[in-house]
């Protein structure tokens, strides 16, 4: 899915009957199957950005373009994966991966498409088992796998694996970048964690300023799987470091 941003501001209303700018002026294009990463630190407006692409808000200025056409609200092409895993208590794995397609009537090989998934990430063998008895790391996988299996042009993520332990952590993002070099979707992942970003984004979306905007575009052309201890691992960061440093806004968005 070809993705563009086109000069989208977002403004609220806050408590105290003022209006506040969150993003201002955002920009930019996302190609059929990138995998974007967007950074930036806490507040900044990253799930507000990510919430008008998912079509659950509008901007208050400009327009959002999924292949040409304006966001408006949902849309099954576009997935969402959220930071808690937010699955159905009383169905098991099997039937919670199973849930949208089925309320949306997409029923087409949906046992044949679940099971796949199922192994794609892992937890053949966990069919029967109620979230309950899932660890945070299982559970996030099968979002993951209820977020791919109708397919969506587009998986949108808003810090999904912000509460995973480390080695959880490390697994289940390379599991991510197997998934979508295989499956070959749109990826936009929103993160604060600049190590996070670099290894999974053929493209940085840096956020920061204030009110924020679009501070730089970074592209990345290394090589999947990407290593933390390599050379141009530490330059990424290198960079990416000392722009953020410099678009830090912390506490003057309260102000
Ligand atoms: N519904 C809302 N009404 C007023 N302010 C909001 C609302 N949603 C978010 N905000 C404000 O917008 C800013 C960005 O929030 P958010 O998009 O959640 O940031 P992030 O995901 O980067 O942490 C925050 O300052 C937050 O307080
Ligand atoms: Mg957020």
């Amino acid at each position: 899915m070809e993705i563009k941003f086109d000069n989208v501001s977002k403004i609220y209303h806050s408590s105290d009957g003022s209006r506040k700018t969150v993003l201002r002026d955002i920009s930019f294009s996302i190609n059929d199957g990138d995998f974007v990463v967007i950074l930036g630190e806490s507040g900044c407006g990253k799930t507000t950005l990510l919430n008008m692409l998912a079509g659950f808000e509008m901007p208050t200025s400009g327009r959002i373009l999924a292949n040409g056409k304006q966001i408006r609200g949902i849309h099954p092409s576009r997935s969402m994966l959220f930071q808690q895993p937010a699955l159905i208590p009383w169905l098991n794995v099997k039937k919670n991966v199973g849930y949208g397609c089925r309320l949306r009537g997409d029923l087409e090989k949906l046992d044949y498409r679940v099971n796949q998934f199922i192994e794609i990430i892992g937890l053949s063998g966990f069919e029967k088992a109620r979230p309950e008895e899932l660890s945070l790391g299982m559970a996030q996988r099968v979002c993951i796998a209820r977020a791919l299996v109708g397919h969506p042009a587009a998986l949108i993520m808003d810090e999904p694996f912000a509460s995973l332990d480390t080695f959880t952590r490390a697994h289940i993002q390379e599991e991510l970048v197997n998934i979508w070099l295989s499956e070959k979707f749109t990826s936009v992942f929103v993160t604060h964690d600049i190590e996070e970003a670099i290894f999974l984004g053929n493209k940085i979306v840096l956020l920061g300023g204030y009110p924020v905007g679009i501070q730089e575009i970074f592209t990345l052309d290394d090589k999947y799987p990407r290593d933390f201890n390599s050379l141009e691992f530490s330059v990424h960061r290198k960079n990416i470091l000392k722009k953020f440093k410099n678009s830090y806004v912390g506490n003057r968005r309260f102000l």
